[in-house]
């Protein structure tokens, strides 16, 4: 007889391992499978998906490392620190990312024995349903189970007549394995991964290029946010972002890669040691035999679901960055969660408004919420405050004061609509953001909190006055 499960969860990144520890929780009988993309040396299947193999992790591994070997080499100095001779051995800044990534990846085997989850390793597919029941291949086995979960992620979107080798030409997998400083990187795809890794690889010195096709820098961020960001990367860093190009030919040598492209001015060429494509994400659906049992897709490939991830299969449900929806572990990891308490009876829940967004570049970039621009364009009246980390103390006392806090606030009722921040730690403040839209606060609300002093935070409680032209230290 085949194993019999309450649900198989198809697929182990951050949606899925999470869809399964919930499940598990929640007293039903729970499988995950993963398939060999992410192997270890042996072979194993190793869980965590795309955030902790190739994605989230390692890639903040590194920015973390090289942020490192900036402030050694450039910011050390202001606070009387001498550290005259700065050198990067990057085979070791590559081992301490992988012992992290190993670290993490075993981790979440344990978190399936701490929940008892059964960990089946091998590619999933649909058989089929029998009796109402659904019948899922997973390596050569067949397992019966009411529900499925599929989570099966995505992939590096690669572009036609450009063929990733992981040695000159590299997708986000190669980007994160690079062995040494290439003297010239480029980059095609000025997106968050673009933006991720070519800060990595510029901080330790390389000459980088990043190739664009829009012609607007950070379109979907705040456009104040957006300014600033394009300032600080271009002019200080020195990053060279080509806006509005036109990709025309790529051409792999025997150590560099030729680059011929278009923009305003004509036809530009660009030779480079490396280049890293970096131009959006597929979903991955080849393999589930999806289209023998009926799954339905969207026109670019997703998963369609409905507000609960509920495919138009019975008791079939799609989680992560293989349905419509930013792709972002934690807005697949909160779908997750959602769709178990929606199959074991509870009132699960996604608020797709209050997903936050950050980007770890130095500064950070980070927001949650509607953009000046989109409540513009939606005719939705607004005030706003904005505070310089300038005028922020914490700020000065750790010689980074950079970027901004901008919160976006409804005209008439107050209720907080946005909030952007670039600069240090944003990734962290942004969450007082996401908690307060979470519950509706106004920009008076967090105007009458208190705040720590003196913490980075209190630039976000002065936006918030500011919402209201009170702000005390600006
Ligand atoms: P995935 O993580 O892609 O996991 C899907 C898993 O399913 C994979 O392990 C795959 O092997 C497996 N699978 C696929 N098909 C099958 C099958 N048929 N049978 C069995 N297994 C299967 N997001 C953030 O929120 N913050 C970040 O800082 C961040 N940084 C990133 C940096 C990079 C370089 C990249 C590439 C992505 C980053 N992301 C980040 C995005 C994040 O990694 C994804 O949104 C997240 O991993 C999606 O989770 P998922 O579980 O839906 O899919
Ligand atoms: P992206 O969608 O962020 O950016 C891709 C960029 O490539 C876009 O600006 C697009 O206009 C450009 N582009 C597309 N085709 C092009 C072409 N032919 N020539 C030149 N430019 C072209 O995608 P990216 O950076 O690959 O990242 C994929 C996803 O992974 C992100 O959307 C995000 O969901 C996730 N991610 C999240 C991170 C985070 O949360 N910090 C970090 C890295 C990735």
């Amino acid at each position: 007889m085949s194993k019999e499960f309450d649900v198989v969860v198809i697929g182990g990144g951050p949606a899925g391992y999470v869809a399964a520890i919930r499940a598990s929780q929640l007293g039903l009988n729970t499988a995950c499978c993963e398939s060999e993309a992410y192997a270890d040396p042996k072979g194993e299947p190793r869980l965590g998906g795309t955030c902790l193999n190739v994605g989230c992790i390692p890639s903040k591994a590194l920015l973390h490392s090289s942020e490192l070997y900036d402030q050694a080499a450039h910011s050390f100095v202001m606070h009387g620190i001498k550290a005259d001779k700065v050198s990067i051995d990057v085979p070791t800044m590559i081992q301490r990312k992988t012992n992290i990534v190993t670290q993490l990846v075993t981790g979440i085997k344990s978190l399936f024995k701490k929940y008892k989850v059964t960990f089946l390793p091998g590619h999933g597919s649909f058989v089929g349903q029998v009796d109402g029941k659904w019948q899922v291949k997973i390596a050569d086995e067949v397992v019966t189970t009411k529900h499925v979960i599929v989570a099966t992620g995505s992939s590096a979107r690669h572009l036609p007549g450009i063929a990733v080798d992981q040695k000159l030409i590299l997708d986000n997998a190669g980007a994160l394995d690079i062995n040494a400083v290439p003297k010239r990187l480029g980059v095609i795809g000025a997106g968050v991964i673009g933006l991720e890794m070519g800060s990595v690889w510029k901080r330790l010195g390389s000459d980088v290029t990043i190739l664009e096709a829009a012609p607007d820098f950070l379109a979907a961020a705040d456009s104040a946010v957006a300014k600033e960001a394009w300032k600080i990367f271009t002019t200080k860093q020195g990053l060279k972002i080509n806006l509005g190009i036109q990709l025309k030919e790529v051409t792999p040598g025997k150590d560099s890669v030729t680059i011929k492209y278009e923009n305003d001015e004509g036809e530009q060429t660009l030779e480079v040691d490396k280049l890293i494509v970096a131009v959006g994400r597929v979903p991955n659906t080849n393999g589930l035999n999806a289209n023998a049992v009926g799954l339905a897709l969207d026109e670019r490939g997703r998963i369609k679901v409905d507000e609960h991830c509920a495919t138009n299969l019975p008791n079939v449900w799609a989680v992560g960055d293989v349905v419509p929806g930013p792709m972002l572990a934690h807005k697949g990891m909160e779908e997750g969660v959602m769709v178990a308490e929606v199959i074991s009876g509870q009132a699960g829940h996604i608020n797709h408004n209050t997903i936050p967004w950050v980007i770890y570049t130095h500064p950070e970039i980070a927001w949650v919420g509607k953009t000046e621009q989109e409540l513009k364009a939606a005719n939705v009246p607004f005030k706003e405050g904005k505070i310089p980390f300038l005028a922020n103390g914490r700020a000065l006392g750790q010689g980074d004061t950079t970027g901004f806090v901008k919160v976006i606030a409804h005209a008439e009722t107050d209720e907080i609509l946005g909030a952007h921040i670039i600069g240090t730690n944003a990734s962290e403040l942004i969450a007082e953001a996401v908690v307060a839209m979470e519950f509706g606060a106004s920009s008076e609300d967090i105007a009458r909190t208190c705040h720590a002093h003196p913490t980075l935070s209190e630039a976000f409680h002065e936006a918030a006055l500011a919402v209201d032209k009170r702000s005390l230290h600006f």
